[in-house]
């Protein structure tokens, strides 16, 4: 059965901004209910001003004990959710040689980008996996396959997911959890300001996104994510040397 594109219960972190704020605007559109989770009261109360039937709720993913609150809340109060979208994230670009932070900052962006969307995931299956039709979407990046060099821990965060997204969609194979994963390229959000030419806007990604996720196509590689994983299988070298300063 293909996931239907109404009527679900989707819990989305990062739906505040960029390209969470996409999802939730074709979602609401497509008429879901939607739950956002983001660690800004002030930004989810503009996301609710925008689409009113949504519920917003207040969690640090980078707050282990926050994180445990979420999924307490979420199976308690929000039985209904059936589709997960991981999609919070932060990027901090520094020269390690220059960092007086890096250890609070090396722990923080492994815990938002990845410690988190895993327990969220491990959290709620036993609400997934009582549905009929139910999904889990993960965010990586093309910075999963070939990395720049002022992000380490974000290219090395975004590398996990993707692994652990593949590994995780063979162990729930024979249930009824589908397991998706978008790899955006750069993509024009408060993340990238300043950064990078070429930028799709979020409106593209979900627009393609959305395609791929009517057809059961679970790795999503939107925009030049397909050429760029081309020249990485073919041509390695060039592909890191595109790459390395991006
Ligand atoms: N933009 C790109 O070019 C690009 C490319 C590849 C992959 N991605 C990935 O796409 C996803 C979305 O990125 P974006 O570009 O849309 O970024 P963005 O505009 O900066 O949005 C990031 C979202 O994450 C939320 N967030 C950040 N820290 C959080 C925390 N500690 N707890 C809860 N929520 C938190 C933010 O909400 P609050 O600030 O309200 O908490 C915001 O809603 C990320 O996973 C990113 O890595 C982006």
């Amino acid at each position: 059965m293909t996931m239907k594109l109404s009527n679900n219960t989707i819990l989305i972190t990062g739906g505040t901004s960029g390209i969470g704020l996409e999802l939730v605007r074709q979602f609401y559109e497509l008429d879901n209910t939607i739950i956002v989770v983001s660690s800004n009261q002030n930004n989810l109360m503009q996301a609710k001003a925008q689409f009113p039937k949504i519920e917003i709720l207040v969690y640090d993913l980078g707050n282990s004990l926050s994180v445990q609150e979420l999924i307490e809340k979420c199976l308690f109060e929000y039985k209904d959710i059936n589709i997960v979208i991981n999609n919070a994230g932060i990027q901090n670009n520094y020269t390690w040689t220059d960092e007086k932070d890096g250890y609070i900052k090396i722990e923080n962006e492994i815990r938002v980008n990845f410690t988190s969307p895993m327990q969220i995931i491990y959290g709620l299956l036993p609400l997934l996996t009582t549905k009929q039709n139910s999904t889990i979407i993960n965010v990586s990046s093309g910075l999963a396959f070939v990395p720049k060099k002022s992000a380490p821990i974000y290219c090395a965060t975004k590398s996990a997911i993707h692994s652990a997204t593949k590994a995780l969609r063979y162990q729930l194979e024979n249930t009824t959890v589908k397991v998706f994963e978008i790899i955006p390229p750069l993509v024009e959000t408060a993340m990238t300001v300043g950064r990078g030419t070429g930028k799709i806007s979020p409106k593209q990604l979900v627009d393609e996104f959305l395609r791929n996720f009517k057809n059961d196509t679970f790795e999503s590689n939107i925009g030049k994510t397909k050429l760029l994983r081309f020249i990485h299988r073919i041509l390695p070298k060039l592909a890191d040397s595109i790459m390395k300063n991006g």
